[in-house]
C-alpha cells in the first residue's frame, strides 16, 4: 500500500544560476495527490523548477519541502527531459534500474506487463541504442511507472512521441499516476487539458505562474472532449501573447 502522497511547498525561493534571476520569493504549492502541469516557454526555468522540487538543485534561498513534513528523498520518481538510458543495460534492464540500484529483488514480471503497456515488450532484450527516439522515451516512461513512488516529476514525458502513441501513453500515464503529487512539464496544449488537476503557466524573468483554466472530468479526458478543445485554444491563445 503506497503512503499518502505528500504536497510539496516552495517558501521564498530564489534561483540565478549566477546570472538574472529565475525565480524570486517564489511561494507555490504542488498539491497533494493531483497532476499539476507547468507550461511556459523554452527557457524560462519549467526544467529548473522540476529539478529544485526533485532535490537536484538547491535554491539560492527559501525552502523545498513536503507539506507533511517528512524527507522528499525516497519518495520522488523522476522522468528527465533526456531518457537517460543506460546504454549497456537492455531495455528490460533499464526499466528496473532503480530497484537493482537500490538492492531490491527486480520484479520481471511486472517490468514485463509494463513494457506491453508502452508497446515494446519484443524489445525487452534490445539495448537502447537500437531503439528510436520516441521508443526510448517510452522505456523512459515504462522505468518511471515501475518505480510506483508517491511523486512523480516528468518533463516533457511524451515530446518524442507520434500523435497517436502520445494519446495512448497519456491515457497510460493519467490512469496509473491518478492519486499521486504528479507535475508534467509539456510544451502541448491538447496535453495539458487532458492531463492537468491543475495548470499553470510561467512566463518572465523571474518567472511568475499564473494558474489557468481546466476543463471538467477526470483526468485523463478524451482526445475530443469538447471541453478539452476549448480550453486548449483559450491556452494557446495565452501562449502566444
Ligand atoms: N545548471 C545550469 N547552469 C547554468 N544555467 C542554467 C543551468 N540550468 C539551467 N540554466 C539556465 O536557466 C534557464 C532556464 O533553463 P530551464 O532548463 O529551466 O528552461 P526550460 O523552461 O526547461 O526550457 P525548455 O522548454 O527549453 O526545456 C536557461 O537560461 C538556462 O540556460
Ligand atoms: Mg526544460
Amino acid at each position: 500500500m503506497m503512503a499518502p502522497p505528500p504536497a510539496i511547498r516552495l517558501e521564498g525561493v530564489g534561483l540565478d544560476f549566477g546570472a538574472a534571476p529565475l525565480f524570486r520569493d517564489l511561494d507555490l504549492c504542488f498539491g497533494a495527490g493531483i497532476m499539476t502541469v507547468l507550461l511556459g516557454a523554452s527557457g524560462v526555468g519549467k526544467t529548473s523548477l522540476l529539478r529544485m522540487l526533485g532535490g537536484l538543485v538547491m535554491p539560492d534561498y527559501g525552502r523545498v519541502a513536503a507539506a507533511d513534513g517528512q524527507p522528499l528523498a525516497g519518495r520522488v520518481a523522476w522522468m528527465g527531459q533526456q531518457d537517460l538510458l543506460l546504454p549497456w543495460a537492455t531495455v528490460m534492464d533499464n526499466v528496473m534500474l532503480g530497484a537493482r540500484l537500490r538492492g531490491d529483488r527486480a520484479d520481471r514480471g511486472r517490468a514485463g506487463r509494463l513494457l506491453d503497456c508502452v508497446g515494446l515488450s519484443s524489445r525487452a532484450a534490445a539495448l537502447p541504442g537500437t531503439l528510436s527516439g520516441g521508443m526510448r522515451q517510452r522505456v523512459a516512461l515504462a522505468r518511471v511507472l515501475y518505480e510506483d513512488r508517491p511523486v512523480v516529476l516528468m518533463d516533457e514525458p511524451f515530446s518524442a512521441l507520434d500523435s497517436v502513441t502520445r494519446a495512448r501513453m497519456q491515457d497510460l500515464a493519467g490512469r496509473m499516476l491518478a492519486g499521486r503529487t504528479v507535475v508534467l512539464i509539456t510544451h502541448d496544449p491538447l496535453e495539458a487539458c487532458r492531463l492537468a488537476d491543475r495548470m499553470l503557466l510561467m512566463s518572465g524573468h523571474p518567472a511568475r505562474l499564473d494558474a489557468m483554466g481546466v476543463p471538467a472530468g477526470a483526468v485523463p479526458r478524451a482526445v475530443d472532449d469538447p471541453g478539452v478543445l476549448a480550453a486548449q485554444s483559450v491556452l494557446l491563445r495565452r501562449m502566444m501573447q
